[in-house]
């Protein structure tokens, strides 16, 4: 079986490489196509990744291209992993919202939307690429920012399913606190990428949820960065995304002290590729433990092993709501539980939801698809309009200003400026 990574000279695929040795069986891979246009680097990650597997037995082959349509021609699936700009666009992303008093995140606020404008034309035009050269392939999604950029793919018509790394991290996290394996855990995870909370844990079917909480509260709320009473209070789990919103004015102040995520990053990504370079590295080095990635690699494999075999089990993943959240149109893309098969991801049924979680999750996937329209048209009043619908941003001022600065900062990637 072929599978080939779109963007596979990334420091974060000795992540999936190692995820691919230790599920050999779940996964029986005999090609791997590592597509990037940074040569060197992938000079450099093709090299560990080979050696990595040689070291585990694995029989696959590695292959490094530059080519889309030789890196994706034949697969049966393929990972989407780039980032347009690298991390120099992104450290704009992350500190620019800060001049107006804003968070400054790669997917969350105005960092979010101007990743988006940056990445969804580039993503849609590689799908293309795969839609001529693998048309029964299915794309794996774990491009920021996921919801937004799955939405685009869907409404193509492409065979696409979003994936992120927070459900399967708590669904870790909870099975380590309770002694038990990650299967026996079944997560209540509802909102959408980078927006969601863990409203209930089954375990044979009995909600566990009050019972952690109960046991472990203040690791779960250090883990999120919010305080242990909010957890209690509400009675779910927040991912650490809401911590943006939950405490904005505080991540902001914390922001502004230090420097940013993605300055730490292209330091460990330098000395990341030192060690992919070195002939004698021949395992994933622990310095990637550092990067937010953790559990990637058994999320893809999981998922992919899924649609291929027909499985039918549910996971997390990004997909179209089609009812599942009746307050919210049919086409957006949501974040939730959903049985895996050969036709691809259907959502569970889902409990209602309460109006403390609905208004947030209603307003930043209205937020969304006014982005998604900025990033599919262009032009400054639409970007505009997206800033003004975010409820991080919301003041007619400070939207105009954050177009103003974004649009000028990103000119080098979007066209229409
Ligand atoms: C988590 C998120 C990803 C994000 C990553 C950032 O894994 O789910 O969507 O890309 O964190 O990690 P980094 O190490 O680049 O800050
Ligand atoms: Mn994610």
């Amino acid at each position: 079986m072929k599978l080939a990574v779109v963007g596979g000279g990334s420091t974060y695929t000795p992540e999936l490489i190692d995820g691919f040795a230790r599920l050999r069986d779940e996964l029986p891979l005999t090609e791997i196509a590592l597509v990037d246009p940074h040569a060197s680097r992938l000079e450099l990650v093709a090299g560990v990744s080979r050696r990595m597997l040689a070291r585990a037995g694995h029989p696959a082959e590695v292959v490094a291209t530059s080519s889309v349509e030789e890196g994706v021609a034949g697969a049966q699936a393929v990972l989407f992993q780039l980032r347009v700009g690298g991390q120099a666009a992104r450290e704009v992303d992350e500190t620019l919202p800060l001049r107006c008093g804003c968070v400054g995140q790669e997917t969350t606020g105005a960092g979010g939307l101007a990743k988006a404008l940056r990445t969804v034309p580039v993503v849609l035009e590689l799908a293309e690429r795969v839609r001529e050269h693998a048309p029964e392939a299915w794309i794996v999604d774990f491009t920021n920012p996921v919801g937004i950029v799955t939405r685009a793919l869907l409404d193509a018509g492409h065979r696409a399913i979003g994936l992120c790394n927070v459900a399967i991290g708590f669904q870790r996290r909870f099975a380590a606190h309770l002694g038990l394996a990650p299967a026996q855990v079944s997560l209540g995870h509802v909102g959408l990428n980078h927006l969601t909370w863990e409203r209930s844990v089954l375990v044979d079917g009995v909600d566990v949820l009050p019972k952690l909480i109960a046991e472990h509260g203040q690791e779960l709320a250090d883990d999120i960065g919010l305080p242990v009473e909010l957890v209690r209070r509400l009675g779910v789990v927040p991912s650490y995304y809401l911590r943006y919103f939950y405490a904005h004015d505080l991540v902001v102040e914390e922001q502004r002290a230090k420097p940013s995520r993605a300055a730490e990053v292209a330091a460990m990504e330098a000395e990341l590729l030192g060690l992919y370079a070195d002939p004698t590295v021949d395992t994933k080095p622990e310095l990637l433990e550092r990067r937010g990635g953790a559990f990637y690699s058994e999320a893809a494999v999981a998922l992919i092993a899924s649609l291929l075999g027909d499985r039918r089990d549910a996971q997390v993943v990004n997909v179209r709501n089609a009812g599942t959240l009746p307050f919210l149109p049919d086409e957006a893309v949501i974040e939730v539980p959903a049985t895996i098969g050969a036709a691809g991801a259907v959502p569970l049924p889902m409990p209602a939801v309460e109006p403390l979680y609905a208004g947030l999750i209603a307003n930043v996937s209205a937020y969304e698809s006014l982005a998604l329209d900025a990033a599919l048209r262009g032009g400054e009043e639409r970007v505009r309009n997206a800033l003004l619908a975010h409820p991080l941003i919301g003041q007619e001022a400070v939207a105009g200003e954050l177009t103003r600065l974004l649009l000028e900062a990103n000119r080098a990637h979007l066209p229409w400026v």
